[in-house]
């Protein structure tokens, strides 16, 4: 007999706990298994588990880069599911023409910016190139830097088969991974060319592959960049994890894009992929000309904007 309860035979025989507070746990959980699935509520954190539950429900997954603390707090107030503090930092925000330059360092400072901002959605910070390549413990060493250090919730690893071992490390010590597939940026000196890639069969196999691997080493999703909408419809359907798409198409599970990409920052950047939700580089060349013309015309400050 359990310690302050006692055992019973109820219908089929079954021996029931009745233990004080079991019987109102049992209420809740058959409560909860008879009500219809309940929306979630807007403000419910997301976490790798409510990702997987979208993908079942078929509900899309939106997510997009941070590097800094504001636009981290304007995103998450957005309801953006998930905050992916890129290694595209290093070209966007630090002006490099390629992700190849990032230090751990650099990753973990735009983490923690980042990570004090938002309260809703996921944040999963890129590892830079080379941080998880030389062995397995030291990609661990460095995944736990960007959780303690930056206090991400997740991290993101380019690659496909041969990195499996270390994302089943990194897994396994209570870390989630995210697996990046298609185009990975960070061998961008191998490509030679940021062209989309799986176009031919042999290397779509390979990225399904990839997929593949990232799903049986444990990572709860995969980015799929920049290959034919077809091969990552493929892949979607055959993962059990979410796909997280970019210049992949509508098939993926969700879609991220490189914020200052979408917000039309880069005037020097217009792949088809990239959809401009807003023309910021002209309002803010504006605005600094009209800041510029107003100081030199002293017409700023005012008295009123004086002590
Ligand atoms: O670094 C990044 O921003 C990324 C996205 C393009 C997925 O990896």
């Amino acid at each position: 007999m359990p310690p302050g309860g006692s055992t019973v035979r109820g219908k089929g025989h079954q021996p029931r706990d009745v233990t004080p507070g079991a019987e109102r746990g049992r209420v809740v959980r058959l409560f909860a298994m008879t009500r219809p699935a309940q929306p979630p509520k807007p403000d419910r954190k997301v976490t790798t588990l409510r990702l997987q539950e979208m993908k079942v429900a078929k509900e899309k997954i939106s997510a997009l880069t941070a590097y800094d603390f504001l636009t981290a707090r304007l995103l998450d107030q957005s309801g953006i599911d998930v905050i992916l503090v890129g290694d595209s930092a290093s070209m966007v925000f630090a002006g490099n023409d390629t992700t190849v330059p990032m230090k751990m360092d650099e990753m973990v400072y735009h983490v923690r910016v980042v990570t004090r901002a938002v309260k809703r959605a996921l944040v999963v910070a890129d590892m830079p190139f080379m941080s998880y390549r030389k062995s397995p413990d030291e990609a661990l060493g460095n995944a736990a830097r960007l959780m303690q250090d930056g206090m991400a919730e997740a991290v993101k690893v380019e690659g496909g088969r041969s990195i499996a071992p270390t994302v089943e490390r990194i897994v396994d010590a209570g870390i989630p991974v995210m697996g990046h597939v298609g185009l990975q940026p960070q061998s961008i000196h191998t490509y030679g060319t940021y062209k989309t890639r799986g176009i031919d069969e042999l290397e779509a196999e390979k990225i399904i592959d990839s997929a593949r691997a990232f799903e049986a080493a444990g990572a709860f999703a995969v980015v799929v960049e920049k290959v034919p909408m077809d091969l990552a419809r493929r892949i979607t359907e055959m993962l059990k994890i979410p796909t997280i798409g970019i210049g992949a198409g509508l098939n993926c599970d969700g879609q991220i894009l490189v914020t200052p990409d979408m917000l039309g920052m880069n005037t020097q950047f217009h792949p088809r992929f990239v959809r401009k939700y807003a023309k910021l580089s002209e309002e803010m060349v504006k605005a600094f000309s009209h800041y510029h013309q107003d100081v030199k015309g002293r017409k700023f400050p005012t008295e009123a904007e004086s002590y």
